[in-house]
């Protein structure tokens, strides 16, 4: 039995076969082989990188990056997402034992995980290469995948996607003269405190800006409510009613 006698296993780069001094081969082996860095090597180097650069270009002429609207600290009803490759990290923060007083755990699980990788090549040195063989190494990884893959799932899923298109939505500014008769009854109303000094919205009301509706339908709505709210905001002459519907219907903009 002389089975891979005078052979050498070179497939798995952590067992050198024998030992060298770590010094970098004489270029001379390789004749023809070698090239001058300035400027030979460097110029090819930077031509690869202009065709990147230009296909970076192109592909940000082709897909703009998706915006929201500016972002605005006191609109506590905006539902923040990270993108698609921190949903899992996301998500986990969603679980009561790993969130609020034990946010710590939530940052222990994924900080162990990470470490654990760094560590790997330190931890795991066997020769073994074979994923049945290392049951332990196999098994993390497995566990690790497909947690990000559910965790992943479950965020996208669990999102409301259409409320968060509404709330991020850029929508044409539109210019206030708060020295107008409508906006000065409209600041003595219930509306005010819902759809905010701006008219700009909130998180209980829309913005009462570019509303769909004519002057007589939020004459209507002022009165008897809509949808979500409630009737008999408006109190007060019906001359008022007609300048406060005029005015909110006035308000749009030229877009
Ligand atoms: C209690 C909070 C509240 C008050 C006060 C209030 N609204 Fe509203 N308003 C809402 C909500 C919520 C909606 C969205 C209803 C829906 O679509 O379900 C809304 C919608 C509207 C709309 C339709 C906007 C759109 O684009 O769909 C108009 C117009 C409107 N309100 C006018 C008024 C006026 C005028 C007043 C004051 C007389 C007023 N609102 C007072 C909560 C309020």
């Amino acid at each position: 039995m002389h089975r891979g006698k005078g052979m050498k296993f070179v497939g798995d780069s952590r067992v050198p076969a024998n030992r060298k001094p770590n010094i970098p081969k004489d270029y001379s082996e390789y004749p023809g082989k070698t090239e001058a860095f300035w400027p030979n090597f460097l110029l090819k180097e930077w031509m690869v990188g202009a065709v990147f650069l230009v296909g970076f270009l192109c592909l940000t002429i082709a897909h703009p990056s998706p915006l929201e609207r500016i972002a605005d600290p006191t609109d506590t009803g905006y539902i923040p997402m990270p993108d698609w490759y921190f949903l899992f990290l996301y998500e986990m923060l969603k679980y009561s034992y790993a969130s609020g007083p034990y946010n710590l755990i939530g940052l222990v699980i994924p900080g162990i995980a990470f470490v654990g990788l760094l560590l790997a090549p330190f931890i795991d040195r066997g020769p073994e290469r074979r994923p049945l063989k290392r049951p332990l190494a196999t098994g993390f990884m497995l566990l690790a995948v497909s947690a990000v893959f559910y965790l992943t799932w479950e965020a996208a899923a669990h999102h409301d996607w259409k409320k968060a298109a509404e709330q991020g939505a850029i929508r044409p500014q539109v210019t206030i003269d708060k020295n107008s008769d409508g906006y000065k009854i409209f600041s003595k109303q219930t509306c005010i405190t819902c759809h905010g000094d701006n008219l700009q919205g909130g998180a209980v009301a829309p913005a009462l800006t570019n509303v769909p509706f004519n002057a007589a339908k939020i004459e209507d709505i002022a009165q008897h409510g809509y949808q979500k709210m409630p009737p008999n905001q408006f109190k007060g002459s019906k001359a008022d009613l007609k300048k406060l519907a005029d005015f909110i219907a006035g308000l749009k903009s030229n877009k």
